[in-house]
Order: structure tokens, then sequence, then C-alpha cells
């Protein structure tokens, strides 16, 4: 009986840790364009102004793969719509992600003269602030902020603390 119960408490204990990995340790996905995905004619300046990016995002192109493609260029090339001489060739199926993973500048285009019909984009990833001081993220509204963590965190060891000792 009691084997039972401490079972299911380490249950939720797993999920809840599981839920706070997620939140924490993948980061953010953005979705480049939103709505409009990877195309011609899309303003991509005025979407990535309105997004944060922190190092361990991730950033999720959706395009046509037969017309379009995403190469991460240097500013010079951005600048220039230069698609010879890429960084990253991030092109696989079409629903494509690459994370983030340093505090710089990023600069991707798509080739075959799309780039001078605006599909270019920067997103400067910075570093994350502490989870206590950190802005409340667009992706996660509601109750889901650094408070309901910490209160959660003080929960889960005050539980851990119960099952050892
Ligand atoms: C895109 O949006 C930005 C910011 O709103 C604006 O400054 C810029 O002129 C726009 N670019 C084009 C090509 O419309
Ligand atoms: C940017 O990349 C282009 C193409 O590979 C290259 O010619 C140029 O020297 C690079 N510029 C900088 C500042 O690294
Ligand atoms: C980028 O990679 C895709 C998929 O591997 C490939 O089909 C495409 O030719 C590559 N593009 C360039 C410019 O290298």
């Amino acid at each position: 009986m009691i084997g039972k119960k401490l079972s299911l408490v380490k249950l939720m204990l797993m999920l809840t840790l599981m839920i706070m990995v997620l939140e924490f340790g993948m980061g953010k996905l953005h979705r480049v364009g939103n709505k409009f995905g990877w195309n011609p004619n899309v303003n991509y300046s005025e979407w990535s102004t309105h997004e944060q990016f922190y190092v361990g995002d991730w950033l999720l192109f959706n395009f046509d793969r037969h017309y379009f493609n995403v190469l991460e260029v240097n500013k010079t090339s951005y600048d220039n719509c230069n698609d010879q001489g890429f960084i990253q060739n991030i092109t696989r199926g079409g629903r494509d992600v690459i994370e983030l993973t340093e505090a710089r500048p990023y600069y991707f285009l798509s080739s075959g003269g799309y780039c001078f019909n605006g599909m270019k984009v920067v997103v400067n990833v910075e570093i994350p602030q502490a989870p206590a001081a950190a802005p409340a993220k667009n992706g996660s509204p509601g109750p889901w902020n650094a408070g309901t963590y910490i209160v959660l965190l003080i929960l889960i060891s005050i539980s851990v603390a119960y099952l050892i000792f």
C-alpha cells in the first residue's frame, strides 16, 4: 500500500521535472514569419523585432523546398544577398529547424534570387537571464511563468526531502 503511494508521488515528481526540463532546457521554438512561413514578400525585420531570441532557442523554417532554401551567411553576404560561400545549409525537407547555440547575430537567406524579394532574416541571439529576472516570453502565457516554477521547485524539494528522510 505505502509502496504504491510512494511510486505515485515519484511519478508525479518525474512528470513535474520533465515539464521543467522541457520549458527551461529546450528553449523556445520560433516559427520564422509566423503564419506566413518562409516565403517571398514577407517583412522579416518586422517579424524579428517582435521576437526575443535566447541561446538554446530554435528557429523553424516552413517553406516549399522546390523553390526556396535556407542558408546561413555572414553579414556582408546578407547585406548583398550573396548566396555563394555560405556558412551552413539548413535546407532539408522544408520544415527545417536550427538551434541557436551562440549569443551572436545569425543571418539567413534563400538563394535563387528570392533574397532580393525579402527572403532574408537576421536574428540577434542573447544570453538567457536568470529565470526569476527573465521577462515573460511571449510563447509561455498564463500561469506557467517563472514564479510558478519557483513554487513548484520548492514543492518538489519538500517532497524529495519527505521521501528521503
Ligand atoms: C519592414 O519593416 C521595418 C520595421 O517595421 C521597416 O522599417 C521597413 O521599412 C520594412 N521593409 C520593407 C521592405 O517594407
Ligand atoms: C562573407 O562571406 C563571403 C562569401 O564566402 C566572403 O567572400 C567574405 O569575405 C565574408 N566576409 C566576412 C567579413 O567574413
Ligand atoms: C542544401 O541542402 C539540400 C538538402 O541536402 C540540397 O538539396 C541543396 O542542394 C543544398 N543547397 C545548396 C545551395 O547547397
